[in-house]
């Protein structure tokens, strides 16, 4: 007797459907279409040198370490050297408060099982991570939305969202991943406070932090939440702005962080997405917590490719400089290809069509004229060889039918040309064809 596998899956899978979208975008791996739809760096910015060279040294002084199982926590070197470099940004945690993860995603999927019963209430923006909401999807999770706006989430709606009980907020607070827009430093505050007044706990997720190309760098949630704490516990606090006595230790007199905030980041937009290496940085017991899950997932990141990581970010001829040289290179690409894009959207995207300007990241965010349909849009825009992913995907509810994410790292800046164009076209031609009456419907998907 066969198996009805059907019948024999887990109610989670139930709200694990795949989508339409993903099959749409199957498509655009035809290489005459120009895909902004992906969110992938771009290749010719990959280190591939110092990686080959990286690896080789690891090979020739660490290969049966490097070849062995190792820590679930991750490997101790890369843990300090990200401590150290957390605290470049003013993030204050020892090498116990980082747990290194196989890409941020893991992380968001470590978490939900961590923290999520089936039922309980999330917090997101809105638009937020696909990414993000398929994780938690997958622990039966609800969500409740704030909207964004050009200063990221609306902190004047917030209140009544948190009335709702939820269990922690997920916000992406530099340059955006749909919306290309970041959060303002009031906002943060505001923010912090709100979390602090309703004891509700905050997800910062950070891969884009890095890449800004211009304007200056706003603290991360962790970092003001870290000062609020200081200041409203005053008196009986040590340096760090740990009640002295209270916050334990690492040994080295160092105290390990406390707080509202769990901060994410990888190396992902940094190095390489296919190292699969990312960070956790929260409070010991949140890591604890997450290092027991991650048993269950994996044992433990990939030893190599810590090893690699670790080498590139330490070992060269730059030494702990490399990463800021490369860092500098990928701002320098991105940037331009960001000004080739919203260039080509002005010259060809027709009145009635807005977007972000993001001073940082991968992605923009396009607004159509209400009665159009992104997802319809991308079949026409399929036939004329260009793609975006649909709006809704990134909407908890399925709204925000009529608006569409454009990446712009991947393309080169003649692609992007060329594509903003013919996308142009498409979206004149439905508002055309909406206009005349005739709907949007093409039969051939
Ligand atoms: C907001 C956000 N979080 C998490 C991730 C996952 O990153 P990683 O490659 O580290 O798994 C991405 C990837 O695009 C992202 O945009």
């Amino acid at each position: 007797m066969t198996t009805p596998w059907n019948h024999r899956c887990a109610q989670r899978m139930q709200s694990m459907k795949g989508s339409a979208i993903r099959e749409l975008l199957k498509l655009t791996e035809n290489p005459d279409i120009i895909s902004f739809g992906g969110g992938m760096p771009a290749p010719e910015v990959f280190p591939v040198e110092a990686f080959r060279a990286a690896a080789d040294r690891v090979l020739a002084k660490q290969g049966k370490l490097a070849l062995q199982y190792s820590a679930t926590e991750g490997y101790r070197p890369l843990r300090e050297w990200i401590a150290r470099k957390m605290a470049q940004y003013g993030i204050e945690s020892a090498p116990e408060n980082v747990l290194i993860t196989s890409g941020s995603q893991q992380a968001l999927d470590l978490l939900g099982k961590v923290l999520i019963n089936p039922g309980d209430l999330i917090l997101t923006e809105k638009p937020t991570y696909l990414g993000a909401l398929q994780a938690w999807r997958a622990y039966q999770a609800e969500f409740a939305t704030v909207p964004i706006d050009n200063n990221g989430i609306q902190v004047d709606l917030l209140e009544e969202a948190l009335t709702s009980g939820p269990k922690f907020m997920y916000i992406l607070p530099n340059f955006h991943n749909p919306g290309g827009v970041t959060l303002s430093l009031e906002r943060r505050h505001k923010l912090i406070e709100f979390s602090d007044r309703y004891g509700i706990p905050i997800i910062e997720d950070d891969p884009y932090g890095e890449l800004r190309y211009e304007g200056e760098h706003i603290p991360p949630l962790v970092v003001l939440d870290a000062e609020r704490f200081k200041n409203r516990h005053g008196r009986g606090v040590d340096d760090n702005g740990y009640f002295d006595g209270i916050a334990p230790t690492n040994g080295n007199g160092r105290a390990y962080m406390r707080g509202n905030v769990i901060y994410l980041s990888t190396f992902s937009k940094t190095l390489a997405p296919g190292l699969r290496l990312a960070w956790i940085v929260a409070p010991v017991e949140v890591i604890h917590r997450c290092t027991v899950a991650k048993q269950g997932m994996d044992l433990h990141t990939a030893t190599m490719n810590q090893l690699i990581a670790h080498e590139i970010l330490t070992g060269g001829e730059e030494g702990d400089d490399f990463l800021k040289g490369h860092v500098r290179l990928i701002r320098e690409v991105y940037r331009e290809r960001r000004d080739t894009m919203l260039d080509a959207m002005e010259r060809y995207f027709p009145e009635g069509v807005s977007w972000t300007s993001p001073t940082g990241g991968l992605f923009l965010w396009v607004t159509l004229p209400e009665f159009l349909d992104s997802t319809e849009l991308l079949k026409m825009a399929i036939e004329h060889k260009v793609a975006f992913v649909p709006g809704d995907a990134f909407h908890p509810h399925g709204d925000g039918h009529n608006s569409l994410r454009l990446n712009f790292s991947y393309c080169n800046p003649e692609k992007i040309n060329t594509g903003i164009q013919r996308l142009g076209k498409v979206i004149e031609q439905a508002i055309e064809e909406q206009s005349a009456g005739t709907p949007v419907l093409h039969t051939a998907f």
